[in-house]
């Protein structure tokens, strides 16, 4: 974590053009390692990823690689500008490094965040508990744990009945039937108070958590997301880009499915093009609002080398309810 490396001002930025550098890494043999066929005993045994999560936040209890992604709020100025009392999800918020930012530059939102590591919820709590210099986060952020990837968000934010009646109604509007009869009228989902839950979320953040799950889990981990949302809500997205600099110095040994690598303590990392995050939000039953890479040159100076970062920016909005 944090080792994105990017500076405040890196937030959408074209220092080259993608396609170049796809062009210069499909050519260049020592790199072909990355596109060959894989032999099914190199892959790792099912779920073994959050296993491995939950050890790196125990070997990292001491926030060291804590980093405030302040550059969220330029890429998606939505989090500056929100209705009073709107949600947001942080979803494997790890220590915080999301959360904290958009806390303290809005007072207006309520942060819900989750993990699948108690370790880090605890130290995300501690790190913005001790953040605090004028008013409390503390009625503002809530922790709680859970794997999206195979239980999927708990049912106090949005029920079951919400849930059911945000599907229902997101079904019925879409079908052309409805589209055509305008004098249909719903009504909410939950009522003012939200007694059953706190009746479903404005924003959901992803913030290089989806490459942390492995491939095959993706398609259900987004679809939670939009399950969790309002009609309406949106995704910000920022994940590791196709051809990233990280992604071309993993070892042959590293690599354990299509564009997907695990490191040494067993987390893994995925690398996105946007055709791959296309297909899964807009398979989601998401509409796409943005979608871009974002490439960075970056000098370390110390070595005299120029690295190219590849990211992924996205946003992407759960359709709104055009029949009420
Ligand atoms: C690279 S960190 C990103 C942390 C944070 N979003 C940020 O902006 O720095 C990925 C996080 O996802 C969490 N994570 C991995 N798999 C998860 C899963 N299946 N369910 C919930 N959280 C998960 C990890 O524990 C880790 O904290």
């Amino acid at each position: 974590m944090g080792s994105e490396g990017e500076a405040e001002a890196q937030y959408f930025c074209k220092d080259f053009e993608w396609e170049d550098l796809r062009a210069e890494v499909e050519a260049n043999p020592s790199l072909a390692y990355h596109f060959g066929s894989l032999s099914s005993s190199t892959l790792p045994p099912p779920e073994s990823d959050v296993q491995a999560w939950k050890q790196f936040h125990l070997r990292h209890a001491t926030g060291k690689f804590f980093k405030e992604r302040r550059y969220l709020l330029k890429e998606f100025p939505q989090l500056l500008s929100c209705a009073p009392n709107s949600k947001l999800l942080e979803v494997g918020c790890g220590n915080g490094s999301t959360a904290l930012p958009i806390l303290r530059a809005n007072k207006d939102l309520i942060v819900y965040a989750c993990d699948c590591s108690d370790e880090t919820l605890e130290r995300a709590k501690e790190i913005i508990c001790d953040a605090t210099t004028v008013a409390s986060f503390k009625h503002r952020f809530h922790t709680f744990c859970c794997d999206l990837s195979t239980n999927g968000f708990p049912n106090w934010l949005a029920c079951n009945s919400c849930r059911d009646k945000f599907l229902q109604k997101q079904s019925y509007c879409l079908s052309e039937d409805v589209r055509e009869n305008n004098g249909l009228h719903f009504t909410d989902p939950c009522p003012e108070e939200f007694d059953c839950c706190v009746g479903g979320l404005d924003f959901v953040t992803l913030i290089f958590t989806l490459s942390a799950i492995p491939l095959e889990r993706m398609p259900k981990s987004i679809k939670e997301c939009f399950i969790v949302l309002k009609p309406g809500g949106m995704v910000f997205f920022r994940d590791y880009g196709l051809y990233d600099m990280t992604m071309l110095r993993f070892e042959p040994d590293k690599r354990v499915g299509f564009r997907e690598y695990m490191r040494s303590d067993g987390t893994r990392s995925y690398f996105f093009c946007l055709d791959t995050v296309r297909n899964l939000f807009l398979g989601a039953g998401f509409d796409e609002l943005e979608l871009d890479y974002c490439c960075v040159k970056s000098v370390n100076r110390q070595k005299g080398k120029c690295m190219q970062r590849v990211w992924v920016h996205g946003k992407f909005q759960k359709p709104a309810l055009s029949c009420q």
